[in-house]
């Protein structure tokens, strides 16, 4: 029997695109038309783009999640092949819609419309641990967003470690402001990777220090990121704080997921606390030079250049 795992990388995530809208307008009702200057079909989801994200970089990664057979779904599917993510897992609902999210962009600002659909169906039953045991790493990304998983997810975290993985969680933003269900959550958790705000929301903190001092003294590895100022980490005491790059960004979509996905790829890869923040913050900050989530995320050789 082979039993070295055929993946560094599972996640089972939320899976819809995003349509993006670009004009100086505002949607206005009583059946109004206005025009926009531009139209596009994107990558959507925290899941899906630091899974692009970490297979760019070179990682063996594998997606669980559900979606419809329909226009979004197979746009969605078709896109994470091209980049290399492994999607023998998804399951695709017949009937059933996949989710979109309608992003009106203007200057710096945006509005979102999403319709859930299926990225609230996965269940962490559906995850068997026939593919656990072909992995090494489980990350886990938008907690809040999947409902159906979030019951049985102390439990999923609980059943990867007992078979040997590393886990790594980012909640991202609580639409219910509630942030529960955490607390169960990060005894199975080697590597949080919350922002600033949702740190200090997770920790019931007033300040960053007071978050990242508790967060810290919960979790083995803690990488705050922290926008254009960079990012901050703890692993077992050591502190360290990385500046971001300087650059002109386009938007900021998805650069907490490509973050994401450069810290995975280093910790993965034996690199310490002080590199993988480092090269975190350079995919983060790679990604907002481009439109999207996913046009902007570094291979190997883009990162170099700038370590
Ligand atoms: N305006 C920016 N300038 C430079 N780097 C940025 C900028 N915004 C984000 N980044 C990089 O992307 C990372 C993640 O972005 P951030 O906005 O903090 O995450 P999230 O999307 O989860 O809120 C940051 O740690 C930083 O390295
Ligand atoms: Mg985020």
């Amino acid at each position: 029997m082979d039993l070295a795992p055929s993946f560094d990388l599972l996640i089972p995530g939320e899976i819809n695109p995003d349509l993006i809208l670009t004009g100086n307008v505002e949607p206005e009702f009583g059946q109004v038309e206005k025009l926009v200057q531009s139209a596009a079909l994107t990558v959507g989801s925290s899941s899906v783009i630091t899974a692009c994200g970490a297979a760019r970089l070179g990682l063996r990664v594998a997606f669980i999640g559900k979606c419809g057979d329909d226009v979004f779904g197979r746009f969605m599917l078709a896109e994470m092949q091209k980049r290399g993510v492994n999607v023998e897992n998804v399951i695709i609902v017949p009937g059933g819609q996949t989710g979109l999210t309608l992003v009106l962009n203007r200057g710096n600002d945006r509005a979102m419309l999403t319709h859930l659909g299926l990225i609230s169906a996965l269940s962490a039953e559906d995850i068997p641990d026939a593919l656990l045991r072909q992995t090494r790493h489980l990350h886990i990304a938008s907690y809040f967003l999947q409902e159906s998983l979030q019951p049985g997810l102390p439990r999923l975290l609980a059943r990867a470690r007992a078979l040997g993985l590393t886990t790594s969680l980012d909640t991202n933003y609580d639409p219910t402001e509630q942030w529960r269900g955490f607390d169960a959550l990060l005894p199975h958790v080697n590597i949080l990777l919350p922002n600033e705000a949702e740190a200090k929301s997770l920790s019931r903190a007033d300040t960053f220090q007071e978050a990242a001092q508790r967060l810290s003294s919960q979790v083995e590895t803690l990488a705050v990121k922290l926008g254009a100022e960079g990012a901050w980490g703890s692993h077992n005491g050591q502190q360290v704080r990385v500046a971001s790059l300087p650059v002109r960004v386009v938007d900021t979509v998805g650069a907490g997921d490509s973050f994401n996905a450069g810290f995975l790829y280093a910790s993965l890869s034996g690199w310490g606390l002080e590199k993988s923040l480092r090269v975190a913050s350079i995919c983060g900050a790679l990604s907002t030079r481009q439109p999207g989530g996913i046009a902007g995320q570094p291979s190997p050789a883009d990162l170099s250049a700038y370590l």
